[in-house]
């Protein structure tokens, strides 16, 4: 009877993650990294099992994913490499422009090239923060009349949250912490690091001292702003 009510199966509850000693950083980032938020292993395996409900959830139809620029660049790649379904991909250009710590303006740097009409559509993102951005395309994917429209983030960060918008897919509940790599950048450094990890403060202090203030990517920005 149970089962009837509910034909699908329950999500699996988004691992939260908290900043806490553990994996020890290389080497070659110890000056900036001060420590490692969640292994490439834990992204790797949270993938899988975001790939399987997505899989589930999407079966029998041809998807479009859109995927966010620049931040998704490592979560998309790992992400379609599991997805055993037909789909297509395209991106959309969007970055905020802002000094220092404020989200800035935001701004469209490469639109779609798909016709989204119809379209079962995987919005994908690496890291859902104010929820500005996800809410402004998500606004202008709908006026393209998808048939169905699911979103998807490797990092919500729900304490920063201004627009009222959730993701369909979440990989880790993650706290109001500056966070990089795994795609997520401070300044646009940082996107290659395997693993996503929390910066050394002196880092972003730096930053917000320069005269000409750096861009720092909202991923970095620190939070209480
Ligand atoms: C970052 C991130 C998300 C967005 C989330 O993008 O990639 O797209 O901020 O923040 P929000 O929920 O507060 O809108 P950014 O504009 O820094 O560009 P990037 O992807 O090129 O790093």
């Amino acid at each position: 009877i149970l089962a009837l009510e509910h034909p699908r199966p329950m999500k699996r509850p988004v691992p939260e993650v908290h900043p806490k000693p553990g994996a020890r950083v290389p080497r070659l980032w110890r000056q900036e990294v001060e420590r490692i938020l969640i292994t490439d292993d834990q992204i790797a395996r949270r993938i899988r099992i975001m790939a399987r409900e997505i899989v589930r959830d999407f079966a029998g139809r041809e998807m479009v994913v859109v995927s966010l620029l620049n931040g998704t660049v490592m979560f998309l790649g790992d992400l379609i490499r599991n997805l055993s379904l037909p789909l297509r991909l395209d991106f959309i250009g969007v970055s905020s422009y802002g000094a220092g710590t404020e989200s800035g303006e935001l701004v469209f740097t490469k639109e779609l090239r798909l016709d989204m009409r119809g379209r079962d559509v995987l919005l994908v993102d690496d890291i859902l923060d104010t929820g500005k951005t996800l809410y402004r395309v998500l606004g202008k994917l709908r006026a393209l009349k998808p048939r169905r429209i699911k979103t998807c983030v490797l990092l919500n960060k729900a304490a920063r949250r201004i627009e009222a918008v959730e993701a369909d897919y979440v990989g880790f509940e993650i706290p109001d912490i500056v966070v990089v790599g795994y795609g997520l950048d401070f300044a646009e450094r940082y996107r290659n690091l395997p693993f996503v990890g929390m910066l050394h403060p002196h880092v972003y202090d730096q930053a917000s001292q320069q005269v000409k203030p750096v861009r720092p990517g909202k991923a970095g920005r620190q939070g209480g702003d």
